[in-house]
């Protein structure tokens, strides 16, 4: 049985997300609904979240010491990060010590913050299909490796990094010397180590939502089941999402295929401390897929920014899902209609912009909008999404492209 306090009372229910951007910003939303106390915390002031929870702590998510001041501090039920660059080991040792709860692991959160902790999980352990791969420290380690089986095309990328950032695709042994270059300077902590993966000719790729929940049914009390959204068809430029639609058709043998591999390294990040299945949540698993060949490409243990889309075709969100499921509450998630989402972007850069022409944009047909409230803009930062559905998902790619083409970021 889930008990669920009231907030701002000694028997609140507390959950603390860690990164308030815009997703964090919807589930936090979605928790809000449910009368749970919410904290959101960001490296800056005013981030989207902060915006509507309870609470809005600003530190340095990556410095261990003020991670657990902050946590031992506020005492949340849940800890949830929606961001990679995390004290992760810090998480652990507060997770082993029976301080907190992490979503869905802390485990989780450690291997998949970075490209080679999940890589190798995926890759060596759990034996799934990926690209060739190799991690290198410096120039000539990535001329090797290239040399030595990669080949090209080939992309190249900092192992902590995220949205494209420091990510470049090598046509032939004129590009070594740039992509290197540009992923130095692209790349967050830890910087100087790199992927370099063999180009996969994919067909399309998609992002398959896996969620982790407690069972729906009557009388399966403490069991865990794996459900899957359908899947989610995206376009990528230079590595970021401009555009995501549900459901993407696909054949049945390769739709089978995904689902097996995010239920495999679902499964496995799944795994608490002591041996046992937890790891409540939802899952962002990205697949590439040519025919009936699926590789598996990377998993977000937390809402996907394609997963946007969901807000307008799935009965419950993945941020709906994803808070839902961290409760221990049972989910649904189903499609409630075919939908698009189509990214807005900053366009300039300054503080404090306006948006021009909202009215006109959710006068096309079906569409609605989300501006995140980012206190900054610039160039390639993502500012807002538009959503549209529609019967048919080709209508509703179009009219959610045009939406957000409408909207118009400028200086104040
Ligand atoms: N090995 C690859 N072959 C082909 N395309 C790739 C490969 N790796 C990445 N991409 C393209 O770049 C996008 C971003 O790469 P990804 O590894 O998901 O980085 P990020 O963590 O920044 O999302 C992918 O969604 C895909 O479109
Ligand atoms: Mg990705």
């Amino acid at each position: 049985m889930t008990t669920l306090g009231t907030p701002l009372s000694p028997h609140a229910t507390k959950v603390m997300l860690l990164g308030s951007g815009e997703l964090g910003k919807e589930v936090l939303i979605a928790l809000q609904r449910l009368g749970v106390e919410t904290i959101a915390v960001d490296r800056y002031d005013n981030a989207p979240g902060q915006q509507v929870a309870h609470h809005a702590r600003t530190i340095t998510m990556s410095d261990p010491a003020q991670l657990k001041a902050l946590i031992e501090a506020e005492r949340p039920h849940l800890v949830v990060p929606e961001i990679e660059a995390i004290a992760t080991s810090m998480l652990e040792e507060l997770e082993a010590a029976g301080v907190v709860r992490v979503i869905p692991t802390a485990r989780a959160a450690r291997l998949t913050m970075d490209r080679e902790g999940i890589r190798r999980l995926a890759a060596e352990t759990l034996a799934l299909p990926t690209s060739p791969y190799k991690f290198c420290d410096s120039l000539a380690e990535l001329q090797a490796a290239i040399d030595a089986g990669i080949g090209y095309p080939c992309v190249i990328k900092p192992v902590m990094s995220s949205s494209g950032k420091g990510q470049s695709r090598l046509d032939g042994p004129a590009d070594v010397q740039k992509a290197w270059d540009y992923a130095m300077a692209g790349g967050r902590v830890g910087a100087g180590r790199v992927i370099v993966e063999g180009f996969i000719d994919f067909d399309y790729e998609i992002t398959l939502l896996t969620v982790r929940a407690m069972s729906s049914k009557d009388g399966a009390d403490g069991q865990i089941e794996t459900h899957f959204c359908e899947p989610i068809g995206h376009i990528q430029v230079s590595g970021d999402y401009v555009e995501s639609w549900q459901p993407h058709r696909m054949p049945a043998a390769a739709l089978e295929r995904s689902r097996q591999i995010a239920k495999t390294v679902t499964d496995n990040l799944g795994v608490g401390l002591d041996g046992k299945p937890s790891g409540l949540g939802l899952y962002g698993v990205e697949l590439f897929v040519k025919g009936d060949q699926v590789w598996f490409s990377e998993v977000s243990p937390r809402p996907h920014d394609t997963g946007l889309v969901t807000l307008t075709t799935q009965v419950q969100s993945e941020f709906e899902l994803h808070a839902r499921a961290i409760l221990g509450l049972p989910v649904n998630t189903a499609l409630r209609s075919p939908g698009a989402s189509a990214v807005i972007y900053g366009g300039v850069e300054a503080k404090g912009i306006v948006f021009d022409g909202v009215d006109e944009a959710l006068r096309v047909p079906n569409t609605d909008l989300r501006l995140f409230g980012k206190p900054e803009s610039f160039m390639k930062r993502r500012m807002g999404v538009a959503l549209a559905f529609d019967a048919d998902v080709e209508v509703a790619r179009q009219n959610a492209k045009l939406a957000a083409s409408k909207v118009k970021p400028r200086v104040a």
